[in-house]
This record gives C-alpha cells, structure tokens and sequence, in this order.
C-alpha cells in the first residue's frame, strides 16, 4: 500500500450520503432526490465502496487552528484548492514548496501535497518560534479578498447543491430566493463607512452570507439576519459552522453575529429595528405588493439617521417593479430622504445621503 493510500481512514458506503452536520431540509431533499431515481429507474442503488481522506491544513496564522476536512464533504477539494490558490500562495514560496496547478490537479494529489505542505510549516514553527508564515496586515483594507475567499467557501462547504435554493418556493413570490454577491455589499459597506457603533440587519438573509461577511470585514457592534423560510436557513445554520471553522483556522474573530429562522413582520423585529438598529439591508426584489407595504409600515418607525438599503425601492408596486439595484434610503426628521436623493449603487457618485 502506498504512503497516500495509507491516509485513507474510512471506506463508506454511500458516496451520496450527507455530511453529518447537514441541515435537516437539505437532508430530506436530497433522499427524496435519491429515492425518485433508484425506485423509478433501476431499482435501489448498488452500494459502491468510495474512500474517504482525510485532507488536513496546518494553520500558518497566529493562533490559528488547524483545519480538518475529508473527502466526502460537499466541494472539500475545490475549497481546499482555491484556499491554497487564493490566500496560502505567499506561504509556499517560504516554506520552498511549488504549488500544484489548482484548476487542473486532480484530487488524488491533494494528501501527499497536504503531507509536504504540513510538515514544512512544523519544522518551520520549530526553527522559528517566533515568525508568522502568513500575516494578515492588509486583510483589513480596501481589497479584503480574504474575507470574501473565508464567506464564499464556508456557503460551498454547507450548500452540496445549491440549485435547491431556486426551487423550494412557489413561482415569483416573496419568497423567492436570489442572493447579493459578497463584493456589492462590501461596496455597500463601504460606502455606508460602517462604525463600531453600528448594529446591522438583513431582513430576509437567505443562507447568511452577507451576515458572515459584515461580521468578518468590519469592526461593527453587531450582525443580525432573519430568513422565513426554512431551507435557506438551514443551510445558514451550517454555514455558520464552516465559517467560525475558516474562519479559526486564520486566528480570526468574527464581530457578534445571529442568523435565525423566522418572520421579520413582528414585534420583536420591529422593535429591534425601532431602537437598536443603525443600517437595514434587505433584498425586496421579489417581495409581493403586501409585504412591501408591511416592511415600508415597520421601517417608518426606525430612529432619524438610520440607513436603509433595499433592491427595489419602497415605493414599488407589482407595476413598478424593476431591475434589481440598490437603493439608499436615510431616515430623518420622520420621514425618509425624498426620492431625488435616493442612491443607486450602479449609477456615478457616492450614495447621496452620505453628503447630505
Ligand atoms: C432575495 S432573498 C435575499 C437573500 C439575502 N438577503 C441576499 O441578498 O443574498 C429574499 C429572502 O427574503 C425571505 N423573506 C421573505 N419574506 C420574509 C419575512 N417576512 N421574514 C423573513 N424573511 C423573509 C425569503 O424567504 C428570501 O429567502
């Protein structure tokens, strides 16, 4: 046997079996993706033997964890690839190690690769006590492509198949699912220029990645996010979990962060958004005429200066419904900043509110 197969620890079963953290709605779905195809085609599936590694990463931050994954998990290679690809890059050139080449190398390569690269950061740690192989000065600043890597692989860790999000809900309805892509709510963030003080809310937060990032990029007081329905927060929950586990493995701390299940049209919400909230984000893209007036009923009540950002502005109808884009709205002295100065993120300038 060779030295890699040696590093195989558990032959399964079921290739197709789910981790077992996964969210109990994606679960069901998967085995009834599984029961519809084995009982209506070729009667059960055969059971094939299937490896499984375990892939480890020595950390080379301060107070870093190691980071365990194993081949079973959903995307484990492809994370570990574009980890080594994206952030670990300048660590290689110190420790004399040549990357593979991340988009073609084949999965097989990954544990003597992962033995080489582990070793070489313990006897690196050894002859230098002191040294960090991997220093996060510049993770902070504007580019912040780190955090963006951490947030983007901790959804492919917890999302097997993420088509599921476009088909648990009825047609074009507020429930429709449709994600922001973490680098326009950096840009959002940005422009808003989030202080400590400040306290963040998504109302309707799908699987949580904007949640994560806000809490990984900035300094603020404190996240929340509330999603209705409960496939994508499911996948929320264990999207949580990857990401405090990247996130340790870089000797990272998140800012406080919440992700729940449940409905954003209640007291309790409104109440938080009345006195503790400083900037709302919600995706309303989708949301049916009804629930627009509901969320315009309880962002009226929010404090003078908070920030509202929503991707379709308030005042939409079915009617009036247009590309999605991102709207700026401040409160003050009772009512919102009027419609001329609502901002959009594509279109030139700084949001409007920001000088006004
Ligand atoms: C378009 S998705 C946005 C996901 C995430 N905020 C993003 O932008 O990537 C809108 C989400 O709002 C949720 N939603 C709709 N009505 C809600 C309500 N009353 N309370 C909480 N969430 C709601 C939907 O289930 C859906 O997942």
């Amino acid at each position: 046997m060779s030295k890699v197969q040696q590093n195989f620890s558990v032959v399964s079963d079921d290739a197709d079996k789910p981790g077992p953290l996964q969210p109990a709605s994606v679960r069901s779905l998967r085995s009834t993706t599984k029961r519809n195809a084995s009982s209506e085609v070729a009667g059960p599936a055969p059971k094939i033997a299937v490896k499984v590694e375990k892939w480890t990463i020595e950390s080379v931050c301060k107070n870093g964890r190691r980071l365990d994954l194993s081949s079973n998990e959903p995307n484990a290679a492809s994370v570990i690839k574009t980890l080594f690809k994206e952030i670990h890059g300048s660590v290689l050139s110190k420790l004399n190690i040549h990357p593979l080449h991340w988009d073609e190398c084949a999965d097989s390569e990954l544990g003597p690769f992962l033995k080489t690269f582990n070793n070489s950061v313990k006897a690196f740690r050894k002859k230098n006590p002191r040294d960090v192989l991997l220093s996060k000065e510049n993770w902070r600043q504007k580019e912040a492509s780190e955090f963006r890597v951490i947030c983007d692989l901790a959804c492919q860790l917890a999302i097997p198949n993420p088509r599921v999000l476009n088909t648990h809900y009825a047609g074009f309805s507020s429930g429709t699912y449709g994600e922001t892509n973490i680098e326009t709510l950096q840009k959002i963030l940005d422009l808003l220029g989030v202080k400590e003080d400040d306290v963040f809310m998504d109302l309707g937060s799908g699987i949580g990645q904007l949640v994560t990032f806000a809490a990984a990029y900035t300094n603020i007081a404190h996240v929340r996010g509330i999603e209705l329905q409960q496939v994508p927060a499911g996948f929320a929950d264990e999207n949580v979990r990857q990401f405090k586990k990247l996130m340790r493995h870089f000797g990272e701390k998140p800012r406080p962060f919440e992700l729940k299940l449940g409905d954003f049209n209640t007291e309790e919400i409104e109440t938080f958004l009345k006195e503790k909230a400083t900037i709302i984000f919600c995706n309303n893209l989708a949301f049916d005429p009804d629930l627009m007036i509901k969320l315009r009923a309880i962002l009226q009540f929010c404090n003078n200066g908070t920030k509202i950002v929503v991707t379709q502005k308030l005042e939409t109808t079915k009617k009036g419904r247009t590309p999605r884009d991102y709207f700026g709205y401040c409160r003050q002295k009772n009512d919102y900043v009027n419609d001329s100065k609502l901002l959009s993120l594509h279109s030139k300038g700084p949001f409007p509110f920001l000088s006004s």
